[in-house]
Formats: C-alpha cells, sequence, structure tokens
C-alpha cells in the first residue's frame, strides 16, 4: 500500500503529514507494508527542505522530518494507492490532472480520516506557532485513525 500526501507548497502540511505516517508506521514495525511520499500541487518549493517552522513544531512533539520540496506528477494517481490532499483546493487540482479521472476514488481529503470532523487542514503559511501545532494535531489524529482503518481491513 502506498499513500501520497499533497498540500500547495510541500514545505509545511504535507511533508509532515508523510513524517507523521513514517514515524507512526516504523513504531508498528510496518514500514516495509506502508509506503508513503509528498508532494505539493504547486512548483513554488521543488527541491526545497521542509518550512523552519515545520521541522521545529515537529520536533517539539518528537517526529523528525526529513524530505525535499516535488510537485505531483499525472504518474503520481498510477503509482499510489492512495492520495490525501490537505484541503479542498489541492484536491480540485489533483483531479485536474489527467489520470484523477481514471483513478478518482483513490483522491480524498486528509480530515475524511479525522474523528473531530472538519474538511480543510489549514494552511499554516502566514500563521505563528499556534498555527503550526494545530496542524500538528489536526494531522497526528487523522494519521491515527487513517491506519486504524487500513489495519482493520
Ligand atoms: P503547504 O504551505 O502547502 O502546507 O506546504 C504553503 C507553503 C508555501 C506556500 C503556500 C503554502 N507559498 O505560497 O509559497
Amino acid at each position: 500500500m502506498k499513500v501520497l500526501f499533497v498540500c500547495l507548497g510541500n514545505i509545511c502540511r504535507s511533508p509532515l503529514a508523510e513524517a507523521i505516517f513514517k514515524h507512526k508506521i516504523s513504531k508498528l514495525d510496518l514500514a516495509d507494508v506502508w509506503e508513503s511520499d509528498s508532494c505539493g500541487t504547486s512548483n513554488y518549493h521543488i527541491g526545497d527542505q521542509p518550512d523552519p517552522r515545520t521541522i521545529k513544531n515537529a520536533l517539539k512533539n518528537g517526529v523528525q522530518i526529513s524530505h525535499l520540496g516535488r510537485q505531483i506528477e499525472p504518474d503520481d494517481l498510477e503509482n499510489f494507492d492512495l492520495v490525501l490532499a490537505m484541503d479542498r483546493a489541492n484536491y480540485k487540482d489533483i483531479m485536474r490532472l489527467g489520470k484523477a479521472t481514471t483513478h478518482p476514488h483513490k483522491v480524498q481529503l486528509m480530515r475524511r480520516y479525522d474523528p473531530m470532523g472538519g474538511e480543510d487542514v489549514p494552511d499554516p503559511y502566514y500563521g505563528g506557532e499556534r498555527e503550526f501545532q494545530e496542524v500538528f494535531d489536526i494531522i497526528n489524529r487523522s494519521i491515527d485513525s487513517l491506519i486504524e482503518s487500513f489495519r482493520k481491513s
């Protein structure tokens, strides 16, 4: 099973989701079974390290991030089993890629898995520490329930 986390810039939300997912999956000794990656819908941060504020907040929460920014490609829709968009704008942009129409069921919103509900993982880029922690909390609990749903199926 391969999961792709997608946001706009691939420096805040999606590399954090990838890092949290990998952190939890390796603790469960499932790293050989569940692969993951992240990317952005935009080309703004290709090759860039994650935002320093994301790295700092993740570390504060015990999660280390290692990723370089990349942009989504149509083939990602072939190569991944599940493509999780951080917000509705990301979802729309992914569905505009040719191959998304062949695999529409693969593309979902991250917060579909949030046990507290909600639609968008808010973009923290223009926010402060509080917003980065809010994003961490949303993604953390959504990934817990995502992993739970994998383990049940
Ligand atoms: P992300 O946040 O989509 O969570 O990585 C953003 C990062 C960069 C920009 C916007 C959002 N930007 O406009 O450069």
